[in-house]
């Protein structure tokens, strides 16, 4: 297994960060919250093509869940992780604290507008953006890293931090990594794990419906019907629907012709206990 520097603190980090630079190195950036799966990986791949030293970091956000999200209830799993961060040749893992990262009296929240406010995954979770781009800002300081790597699979938190990067200056390239997927198509989350084998089974549905969705919209049916198709489909098999919504690629404004686009398709809804999200191009 290749030797991987683990740091808790920031000054850690920061200590070992700056030998990579003094030798020249470009840094490459993972935010993670551990529970390492395939899709993660991808993530520490691309980043070691775009980057001479990778720095992937395993930190469960208190600010990133509500009330009545469990944190507690979030998978941890750091051996396993360090295994596979390690074979997969990461330089550095930066697990801190939630102390390390919100100390007594921490008192600052980034709140986004744009993407952040599309009436996505917002308006189930309120306050997760702003725990999103407020944690996700301070790993870009505390790194220092030139490039990160965001995956597909949670879209409208990727268009976030690319509006928060932008909009703030950060010197930071944000690379976005295409979503990995199980044979059957299923978007490989840690989520993934809670379902049962029935709800397992049933799971792809949600990838199979985006699929049709977008081949229909490609064909030239309206983003309505398509749309409305797909709904009836996901609720049919058993899902509690959030939604599945058409959406520009890249403002996530709601769109109805596709010539205006490039469009995206996303969904979320809930299997049991689980709730999954996805997303495709549409054209
Ligand atoms: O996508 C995630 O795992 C998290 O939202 C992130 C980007 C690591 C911030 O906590």
């Amino acid at each position: 297994m290749a030797d991987i520097i683990i740091t808790r603190t920031v000054s850690d980090l920061r200590h070992a960060v700056r030998k990579f630079r003094d030798e020249g190195d470009r840094i490459g950036l993972v935010p993670t919250m551990g529970a390492l799966h395939d899709g993660h990986i991808a993530l520490v791949r691309e980043a070691r093509k775009r980057a001479a030293r990778v720095i992937a970091t395993i930190f469960v956000n208190p600010a990133q869940f509500s009330p009545a999200e469990d944190l507690a209830k979030y998978p941890r799993t750091e051996e396993a992780d360090l295994a596979r961060l390690s074979a997969a040749r990461a330089d550095i893992l930066f697990a801190p604290t939630v102390g390390e990262m919100y100390p007594q009296g921490f008192a600052t929240t980034i709140s986004v507008g744009g993407p952040a406010a599309a009436g996505l995954e917002d308006r189930f979770r309120p306050t997760h953006f702003a725990g999103v781009a407020t944690v996700v800002a301070k790993l870009f300081m505390q790194s220092g890293a030139d490039v990160a790597m965001f995956g597909e699979k949670d879209y409208q938190q990727l268009m976030v931090v690319a509006q928060m990067a932008r909009d703030l200056d950060l010197p930071v390239e944000i690379a976005a990594v295409a979503t990995q997927r199980e044979e059957d198509g299923l978007a490989m989350s840690s989520r993934n794990r809670f379902l049962s084998p029935e709800h397992r089974a049933l799971a792809p549905l949600l990838h199979r419906t985006l699929r049709k969705a977008a081949d229909d919209i490609a064909g030239g049916a309206g983003i309505e019907a398509a749309l409305a198709e797909g709904r009836a489909a996901i609720e049919q098999a058993g899902f509690a629907l959030d939604y599945l919504e058409a959406r520009h690629a890249a403002s996530l404004a709601p769109i109805a012709d596709p010539a205006a686009g490039p469009v995206r398709l996303l969904v979320a809804a809930k299997i049991g206990q689980t709730r999954l999200i996805d997303n495709i191009a549409a054209t």
